[in-house]
């Protein structure tokens, strides 16, 4: 099934669908990660959308819409998941309008929930790796030997949205801009919510139930 897999920042989206990459062989796009990429490669996208994610803002929907549409017209037919993307009521209707060029459809729109207190402790410990990108936490899920990957061997480092004082701006900009997503996806009868406290494998679990 396609689903669009969204929450709050540090709710689990991105481990969550690593899983779902690796045990169902769906899909995954990440607008976050195609940010950071276009970024490291200073392309003149990336530093346009450099500013607005260091302080913890959303990119503009014009800059984001287009740079998913590239993406996702090239990738593999596969089930996906949508991961940071939609990001806005806009970001939605715009992804209709995607899918029907295509020819695709989107099954559910997941919701993660978590405690708010759990994300803060969720971003401040988590680490990436430079290399593979894979994601730790100091506390959760901690690699092996300190600062280095388990899978590769590569640095892990701290993003720097994932700062206290930045914490906070993204928060309050998925308050004012995503939130209203759960009632678009349940006005046109797609919300479907998991409950993402627990194990990263027992969320996973209830995730397969609803995928399948
Ligand atoms: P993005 O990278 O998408 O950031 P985000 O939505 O804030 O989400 P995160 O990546 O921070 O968290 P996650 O939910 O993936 O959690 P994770 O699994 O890593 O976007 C970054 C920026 O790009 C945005 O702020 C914006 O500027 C821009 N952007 C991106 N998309 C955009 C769009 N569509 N429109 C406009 N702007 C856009 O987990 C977090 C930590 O918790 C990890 O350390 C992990 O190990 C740990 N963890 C995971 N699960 C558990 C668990 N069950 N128990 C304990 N710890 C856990």
């Amino acid at each position: 099934m396609n689903i669009v897999l969204f929450g709050p920042p540090g709710v689990g989206k991105g481990t969550q669908s690593a899983l779902l990459v690796e045990k169902l062989g769906m899909v995954h796009i990440s607008t976050g990660d195609l940010l950071r990429e276009a970024v490291k490669r200073q392309s003149p996208l990336g530093l346009q959308a450099k500013s607005y994610m260091d302080k913890g803002e959303l990119v503009p929907d014009t800059i984001v819409i287009g740079l998913f549409e590239e993406v996702f017209s090239k990738s593999d037919k596969k089930d996906f998941i949508l991961d940071g993307f939609p990001r806005t009521v806009s970001q939605a209707k715009a992804l209709e309008g995607i899918l029907e060029r295509m020819r695709r459809n989107l099954g559910k729109a997941v919701f993660l929930e978590v405690d708010y207190g759990q994300l803060v402790y969720r971003l401040t410990g988590r680490r990436i790796c430079r290399n593979c990108n894979s994601v730790y936490n100091i506390t959760f899920k901690p690699s092996r030997k300190d600062g280095i990957c388990d899978q590769c061997g590569g640095v892990l480092y701290q993003r720097k949205d994932d700062e206290e004082s930045v914490i906070n701006t993204r928060l309050k900009a998925y308050e004012e801009e995503t939130s209203p997503l759960k009632a678009y996806y349940q006005a046109i009868g797609k919300l479907t919510i998991v409950k993402g406290e627990g194990e990263i494998y027992e969320i996973f679990d209830r995730l397969k139930e609803v995928v399948h």
